[in-house]
């Protein structure tokens, strides 16, 4: 019998691939901006959003499965509502707001670790969409946080890195730990 889901998934093959965590020195890196918007991007964005709702997660940086490209897939839908994938290629920000929100943020490549952020809680954002059209819009809240958070990793920046030296160092030793653990129980 055919299998419609299969023979889509044929079709438009699409992958999950590995999320780097702290401290790989890759997640320093600045990330280039995309020249043109192809069907390669596409791909890369297929996976990238696969891998994300797999871990699962809300945001990811193209940076983050070792792709130095300024790409950010997103999808902020609660768990009972359609999925709702967001796509930003070369995103910038145009404005933001004085008022600053604070907001307790993670991280798939800082697994198990959350620490509240402050950040604008409104930006007026410039992006080119799936199809490479230009959207510009303001982000709020969630959506705001998020995509701060995102655009940071395209500089290289952790949201650890807005935290104090003492709690980014506490955050590192306590993800290389449990993957000291995950790596000694998968050897046994
Ligand atoms: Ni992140």
């Amino acid at each position: 019998m055919l299998d419609v889901r299969r023979l889509i998934s044929y079709l438009k093959p699409m992958a999950q691939r590995d999320i780097l965590i702290v401290p790989n020195p890759v997640l320093k890196q600045v990330s280039k901006p995309v020249e043109k918007v192809s069907d390669k991007t596409r791909a890369l964005m297929d996976d990238m959003l696969e891998t994300m709702y797999a871990a699962p997660g809300i945001g990811l940086a193209a940076i983050q499965v070792g792709v130095p490209l300024r790409i950010i897939v997103m999808d902020l839908s609660g768990q009972d509502e359609e999925p709702t994938p967001r796509y930003f290629i070369n995103p910038e920000i145009l404005e933001d707001v004085e008022e600053l929100l604070p907001w307790e943020e993670g991280c798939l490549s800082v697994p198990d670790f959350y620490e509240e952020v402050e950040r604008p809680g409104r930006v007026k954002i410039r992006y080119l969409n799936y199809h490479g059209e230009q959207i510009t819009e303001w982000a709020e809240d969630l959506y705001a946080v998020c995509i701060q958070h995102e655009m940071d990793h395209l500089n290289g920046v952790l949201f650890i890195d807005h935290l104090s030296r003492l709690k980014r160092q506490r955050a590192i030793r306590k993800v290389q730990k449990t993957e000291r653990e995950k790596a000694l129980d998968a050897a046994e």
